[in-house]
Order: structure tokens, then C-alpha cells, then sequence
């Protein structure tokens, strides 16, 4: 019997503070995925598998795979996974899966890509994937966080990627980076939701309310972040998209371990 697992090595791990890291593993030749989809990966712990989902960071044509994990002390996987060392094996499921698809959401003039906390993984990919910029006239990705020592790939959305040689203009173009902070100073402050009520977040980016006849929406984050996102998109007249019937907005609660 073919073992449901794959195991792939771990190439490099990064600490983003005391409870953010992200690491980047080898890839099996067989193991295909769209953008914002995620696997289960885990270790053997006592014998038996242990397992959690992860969204995938890294973009689909890339050879290594990525992901981004918070640090659960008692975690029963995190408190683990935390300590990877390069060249420690890891466990893959074999098939990703997941909402947060293009194939999701019906044609739109603007894609919101709306994250907290380790949320934004998917996201990651997203940003990096050219169908999206030929998909969409304008991307938002907003990112929310505590404290801004949490916003991880900061330097990387803000900085690296406008210069990516094959598709940096069309990052630098269409692409709006907008990250919040709630429990610090920073130059935007507060909760996503306050910040779409409120008419903040566009006036900061110039952009027009939100509006199902031209904007889609992806939405990753606590399950709170995402009932609070959905009732606001709902009272807007935003449906809720699926593989059967897309619509204008999609949602995957961020896999945090609790
Ligand atoms: P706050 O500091 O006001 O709780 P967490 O680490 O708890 O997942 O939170 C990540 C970010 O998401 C924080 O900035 C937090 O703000 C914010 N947040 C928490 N709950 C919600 C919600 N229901 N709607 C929007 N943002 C939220």
C-alpha cells in the first residue's frame, strides 16, 4: 500500500520573533498544487502521525515548498516543529486542497486578499503567482497583526518583490501592500474590520468602497477575524464562492494551533 505521506527535507528555517517562523523544505517531483491551496504536514510523534494543515507559502512553480507557523508552547505539532533543524525530515500529505482558489471567484476589477496573523501564507503565494496580476487590474493584500514585529515578509512585500525580474512591474503597478498593527504604534493602525467600516483603509489606498459588482475577496485569518469579515461582506451583498458555483469572496481559517 502506497503510504498517504510523502517526506521531504527541511532546507532553511527563520525565526521572525519568539512566535513566528517559516521554513522551506525540498519538493517532491509529483507534488502539484494552486496557489492558496494547503497540505497537512506533521512528524511522527510517538509512533503515529501527527498532522496539521498549513497553507502553502511558496509560489507553484518554485522548487522548494515554504511554510509559516506560529509558536504554540504546549502545542502538541508547533511546540515540535518549532525546533526543525536543516535537514530534518518532515511529513507531507500527498494531495493539497483548499478554498482560497482563483477558480473560486467569478471574473472582478480588484482582488482584496484579507489576512491576520499567520493568515497571510496563503497570500504569499497569491502575490507571487502572474495569473493574478493578468486576473485582476489591482491586488490589496492587508495584513493585521498585534505587534509589528508580526509582520512577517515585511521587507519582502514591501521591498523584494517589486523588483522581481519577471513580474516586479506588474508588482509595483497593481500590487497594494497594506499592513495594520493593533496593539502598537505603526503608520495604520487597528482592525481590518474597523478599518473597512470606518472608510480608512480607503482612504488610505484611494481606493472605492467595497462593491460585489467589481471587488473579490479572499479571506484567511481566526475564526473570529473571519465571521466578523463575512457579516460585513454579506451586509454588502457579497456571496460566498465555491468549486460548484464561484462567487465574490472565499474564506480558510488560518491554521492556528490552540
Ligand atoms: P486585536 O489586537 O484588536 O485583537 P490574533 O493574533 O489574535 O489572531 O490577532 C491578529 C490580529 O487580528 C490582531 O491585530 C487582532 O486585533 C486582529 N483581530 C482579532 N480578532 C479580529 C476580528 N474579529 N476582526 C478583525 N480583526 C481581528
Amino acid at each position: 500500500m502506497t503510504s498517504p505521506y510523502i517526506n521531504e527535507t527541511v532546507l532553511s528555517v527563520h525565526h521572525w520573533n519568539e512566535t513566528l517562523f517559516s521554513f522551506t523544505t525540498t519538493r517532491h517531483a509529483g507534488l502539484r498544487f494552486k496557489t492558496g491551496q494547503f497540505v497537512m504536514i506533521g512528524l511522527m510523534v510517538n509512533n503515529k502521525p501527527l498532522l496539521r494543515a498549513y497553507s502553502i507559502v511558496s509560489a507553484h512553480y518554485e522548487e522548494h515548498l515554504e511554510f509559516y507557523s506560529i509558536k504554540v508552547q504546549n502545542g502538541p505539532l508547533t511546540s515540535r516543529l518549532q525546533h526543525l533543524q536543516v535537514g530534518d525530515s518532515l511529513m507531507l500529505s500527498r494531495k493539497p486542497t483548499g478554498s482560497l482558489v482563483l477558480d473560486n471567484l467569478r471574473p472582478g476589477k480588484r482582488l482584496y486578499l484579507l489576512s491576520t496573523g499567520t493568515g497571510l501564507a496563503p497570500f504569499m503565494s497569491v502575490i507571487r503567482d502572474p495569473d493574478y496580476y493578468e486576473s485582476f487590474a489591482q491586488i490589496i493584500l492587508t495584513h493585521g497583526v498585534r505587534v509589528t514585529s508580526e509582520l512577517g515578509y515585511h521587507d519582502f512585500i514591501s521591498n523584494e518583490l517589486p523588483e522581481n525580474e519577471f513580474f516586479g512591474e506588474q508588482v509595483r503597478k497593481q500590487l497594494i501592500y497594506y499592513p495594520t498593527v493593533t496593539r502598537e504604534p505603526f503608520k495604520n493602525q487597528g482592525r481590518l474590520t474597523d478599518l473597512i467600516r470606518n472608510g480608512q483603509l480607503f482612504k488610505d489606498t484611494g481606493l472605492p468602497d467595497l462593491d460585489p459588482q467589481e471587488d473579490r475577496v479572499m479571506i484567511c485569518g481566526s475564526p473570529a477575524m473571519l465571521k466578523d469579515l463575512v457579516v460585513l461582506l454579506q451586509e454588502r451583498g457579497f456571496v460566498e464562492g465555491t468549486s460548484n458555483t464561484p462567487g465574490d469572496y472565499v474564506i480558510e481559517r488560518a491554521f492556528v494551533e490552540k
